[in-house]
């Protein structure tokens, strides 16, 4: 796994007189190891899960996708379960938008034993990279960065790319139907920050930061999404109070539960 010692996230920690909307730069990028690991519920559980669900369901001579790649965590954990595995036809494409980002994500995967030789780090938009050839496709906490209006379009060219057979993993951050759900979820959530060593500054201001640029769907509603771009089966791998990650199989002889 990675030699490289995470910094720690301060980006929220002093008063910011006028808060902007959150960005994926520099400042983020280079702390945002410690960020995902302070601020998701179970990051490092789900990655594991995800790690698992991939070599599952990876088909030889297919390609996997990880799709808001970030600083590569979810690429590193399958490239070294892949080799554990003994299995050598693959290849995994990473996108993310920010070069920030793919710069941490390259530095990470000098330092781990994969084969860089099949990874690659692509930066851009996902509406403007090819999907194809793909057994899996992975989209951990990217989903609700992108435009409500898009997100159909998207999953329905994640849908082409895939095989037969293929899954599409989806973690993301969920609304509830109910206020008062709603509203104890988010206490507990945001104790779980505290917990974890955020100040009541630093949650609230990035709160405020990610407000119109975070846009989460009901449970309902992502199901609904991935039903309607073409995906049979649906179910949940992980749930945590807001937070839930979806498998969805391409497959048309199998019907999920929700
Ligand atoms: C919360 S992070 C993803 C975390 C990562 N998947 C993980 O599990 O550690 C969201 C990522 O999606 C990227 N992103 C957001 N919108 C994008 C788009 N339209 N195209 C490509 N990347 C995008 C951001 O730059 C950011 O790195």
């Amino acid at each position: 796994m990675s030699k490289i010692n995470k910094k720690t996230d301060k980006v929220f920690s002093e008063k910011i007189p006028s808060i902007r909307p959150f960005e994926f730069n520099d400042k983020v990028a280079h702390v945002f190891d410690d960020m995902a690991e302070r601020s998701i519920p179970f990051y490092k559980e789900v990655q594991k899960m995800v790690t698992g669900l991939t070599l599952t369901y990876f088909q030889e001579g297919s390609t996997i996708y990880d799709l808001g790649s970030s600083t590569a965590t979810t690429i590193s954990l399958i490239s070294q379960g892949l080799k554990d595995h003994n299995i050598e036809d693959y290849t995994i494409v990473g996108i993310d938008s920010s070069s920030a980002m793919c710069r941490e994500a390259d530095t990470k995967l000098k330092s781990i034993d994969g084969d860089m030789k099949k990874i690659y780090i692509k930066e851009g938009d996902l509406f403007d990279c090819p999907i194809e050839n793909a057994s899996v496709v992975i989209m951990n906490y990217t989903l609700q960065f992108i435009d409500p209006l898009k997100r159909e379009k998207l999953i329905q060219h994640i849908y082409k790319g895939l095989r037969h057979n293929g899954i599409l993993l989806v973690s993301d951050k969920m609304l509830q139907s109910n206020t008062d759900t709603s509203r104890i979820f988010i206490e507990n959530y945001y104790e779980m920050k505290r917990t974890n060593g955020y100040s009541d500054l630093e949650i609230s201001q990035k709160r405020e930061a990610l407000e119109n640029v975070l846009i989460p769907y009901s449970v309902k509603e992502e199901v609904a999404l991935f039903r309607n771009c073409g995906f049979e089966a649906v179910d949940m791998f992980f749930t945590w109070y807001n937070f839930s990650s979806f498998i969805c199989m391409k497959k048309n002889d199998q019907v999920g539960d929700y």
